[in-house]
C-alpha cells in the first residue's frame, strides 16, 4: 500500500473524525454544511451505537449531487490519555478496513481535534504510519491474488502543504522499511533462510552504506568461538557470525552502541529434541532480525549516531554430527561450558557473540535480542518483552522507549541465588540450571557471564512477541519486528547527534 500526501482531493475521498467518549466533540466538527447530510450522519450514528469508545470505527457513506461522500469515525475514548502511538494504532484500525472496499485509491481529509496535545501534523502523519505499518502482508510464495487488483493501494492525505509532510514522513518511512525486512526474514522458510543465505540478505544492507562483514566457519575457529560452533555442528548449513557498522556520526570520539542478535534459523532442540512447537522454530532468529531492521531503518533515515550490529547465526539440528547433551564446549572468552540440553543453544550463540562484539568493537553499551526462552512466554505472555540488565539507567531508558512506541517492556531481577545455580562441578559453567524455575532470569545470567563489568547491558527476551498468531494493531498474524521500533526510538532519543 502506497501513502502519500496531496493538496487537492481524489475521489472517493473520506473525511476522518475522531470523536471523544460520549460524543462530546462531535458538535464541534464541521462535518458537513449541508445540514440534512449532517442530520442523517447524526443519526447512522446513534442507530449503530458508535459512542467514541477508544477504538471504535464506523464508516458512513452517502450520495449527494452524485458526489459519493464518505465519512469515518474513530472512537477516541479520553483524549487526555492519548499518546502519539494511539494515532498510529488509529491507522491501524482502519487499514484492513480499506482492504475491503472496491476502488483502487482514495483520499483522506483529517478533521482536527482541540484538547490533544498532539499536533495535528503528527496526528496525520502517526495515522499515515499506522495504516502503512499494519498494511504489511508477506505473499512471496503466493500466487498472484486477482482480488488484490481491486483493493485499495494507494492512500493520500489531503493537506495544504504536502511537501512538508512528505519530508517529515521520510523517517517515518524509514522505520517500517527497517520493520518490514525485519518481518520478511522472520517469514522466510527455514530451507531457504539458514545462516549462509541470512549472512547474504545482510549484505543488502551495503547498498545503504552499512558496513556488512560476515566470519565463516574457519575464521570463527580461529577466534576460538567454540560456544556458537558448537550448537551449528549437527548442520548442514555452515555457521556465520554476521556483522554491520552504521557509522553515522563520524565525528563522535565515543565508541559505537552494540546490538546483538541471536539468529538460530531453525531450532530442533538438537539431541534434546523439542516435543512440541517445533514448527514455529523458523522465528528464532528473531533477534538478528531486530537488529537487521534496526539498523535498516537508521540508515533509510541516515541517524547521527554510531551503531555496530553482531548476529550469530547457526542452524540447531540433530545429527551423527551434532553436539551431544554434556559434551564441553571452550567460549571465546575463554570459559568453558558444560552443554547439558542442547536446546538451551541460544545462550552459547549469544555468549561467543557478546564476547565478539565487547573485543572486535570496544563497546561500553550493549543490547541483545533474542527468542530465548519459553518461560518468559509464561510469566509475561505476549503483551512485553522481559529485560534484563546490569544498568538502572540503560533499563529506564529502554522502559521510556517502550512506552512511546507501545513496544512495552518489563525488567526483570538479576542476582548471585540465581546466578550461582549455573557453577558447574566439571566445566566453568552449564548451560541449564537443572533446577526448575526462573528460567528466563537464568539464562540471562548465563549470558551476564558473557558481559564484562565495565559495559553496561541489557537481554531483551522477545520469545514470547516476535511472532503471534493473532493481528496486532500494527501488524497482520505472524512476524511482528517487535523490537526495531522500540530501538530506534532509543536510539534516536539517547544516541544521536541532532
Ligand atoms: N528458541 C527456544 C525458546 C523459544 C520458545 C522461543 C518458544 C520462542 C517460542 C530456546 O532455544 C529454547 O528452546 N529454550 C528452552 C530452554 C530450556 C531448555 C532451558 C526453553 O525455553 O524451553
Ligand atoms: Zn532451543
Ligand atoms: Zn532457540
Amino acid at each position: 500500500m502506497i501513502v502519500n500526501f496531496i493538496n487537492k482531493k481524489v475521489l472517493p475521498n473520506f473525511k476522518i473524525f475522531f470523536i471523544n467518549k460520549d460524543k462530546k466533540n462531535l458538535k464541534y466538527h464541521n462535518i458537513s454544511s449541508n445540514s440534512e447530510i449532517k442530520k442523517n450522519i447524526l443519526n447512522s450514528l446513534s442507530k449503530r451505537n458508535f459512542n467514541g469508545k477508544l477504538g471504535q470505527i464506523c464508516h458512513i457513506d452517502t450520495i449527494t449531487n452524485n458526489e459519493p461522500q464518505n465519512f469515518i469515525f474513530i472512537g477516541i475514548g479520553d483524549e487526555n490519555k492519548l499518546e502519539s502511538f494511539n494515532f498510529e494504532y488509529f491507522g491501524g484500525l482502519l487499514q484492513p478496513y480499506l482492504e475491503t472496499l472496491q476502488y483502487k485509491e482514495i483520499s483522506f481529509q483529517v478533521g482536527g481535534l482541540k484538547k490533544v496535545k498532539i499536533s495535528n501534523e503528527n496526528i496525520i502523519l502517526h495515522l499515515a504510519s499506522g495504516i502503512y505499518l499494519k498494511s504489511y502482508s508477506f505473499k512471496k510464495y503466493k500466487k498472484k491474488d486477482e482480488e488484490n487488483n481491486k483493493k485499495v493501494s494507494s492512500v493520500s492525505f489531503v493537506v495544504s502543504n504536502p511537501g512538508k509532510f512528505r519530508k517529515l514522513f521520510v523517517n517515518f518511512q524509514a522505520i517500517a522499511e527497517g520493520v518490514f525486512f525485519s518481518r520478511d526474514l522472520l517469514h522466510e522458510p527455514p530451507n531457504i533462510l539458514n545462516p549462509v543465505s541470512l549472512a547474504s540478505r545482510a549484505k543488502e544492507l551495503t547498498k545503504l552504506n552499512v558496513k556488512v562483514g560476515i566470519l565463516d566457519e574457519k575464521k570463527m575457529k580461529k577466534l576460538g568461538m567454540g560456544a556458537l560452533l558448537g550448537v551449528g555442528m549437527g548442520s548442514a548449513n555452515p555457521s556465520r557470525l554476521i556483522t554491520l557498522e552504521w557509522n553515522g556520526n563520524p565525528s563522535s570520539k565515543s565508541p559505537a552502541i552494540g546490538l546483538v542478535g541471536k539468529g538460530v534459523t531453525f531450532d530442533t532442540g538438537g539431541y534434546s529434541l523439542k516435543t512440541s512447537g517445533m514448527e514455529e522454530m523458523k522465528m528464532d532468529m528473531g533477534g538478528s532480525a531486530v537488529v537487521l531492521g534496526v539498523i535498516k531503518a537508521l540508515a533509510l533515515r541516515k541517524s547521527k549516531s554510531n551503531v555496530v550490529g553482531v548476529i550469530g547465526s547457526v542452524e540447531n539440528m540433530v545429527s551423527a554430527n551434532a553436539q551431544r547433551p554434556s559434551d564441553i564446549v571452550k567460549s571465546m572468552s575463554g570459559q568453558t561450558i558444560e552443554v547439558l540440553n542442547t536446546d538451551a543453544e541460544g545462550r552459547l550463540v549469544l555468549a561467543d557473540a557478546l564476547w565478539y562484539c565487547q573485543e572486535k568493537y570496544n563497546v561500553k553499551k550493549m543490547i541483545n535480542f533474542a527468542t530465548l526462552t519459553g518461560a518468559i512466554i509464561a510469566a509475561l505472555g505476549n503483551f512485553y518483552a522481559g529485560l534484563f540488565s546490569n544498568s538502572d539507567k540503560l533499563s529506564d531508558d529502554l522502559t521510556k522507549s517502550g512506552r512511546k512506541t507501545d513496544e512495552k517492556v518489563w525488567r526483570f531481577p538479576l542476582g548471585k541465588e540465581y546466578d550461582e545455580l549455573l557453577n558447574c562441578d566439571i566445566a566453568d559453567v552449564k548451560n541449564i540450571t537443572g533446577t526448575g524455575g526462573a528460567g528466563s532470569i537464568t539464562a540471562a545470567q548465563f549470558l551476564k557471564r558473557f558481559v564484562k563489568k565495565d559495559v553496561e547491558w541489557a537481554h531483551l527476551d522477545i520469545a514470547g512477541v516476535t511472532w503471534l498468531d493473532k493481528d496486532q494493531p500494527l501488524s497482520k498474524k505472524g512476524g511482528t519486528a517487535f523490537g526495531v521500533r522500540l530501538i530506534d526510538n532509543y536510539i534516536y532519543n539517547n544516541h544521536e547527534k541532532k
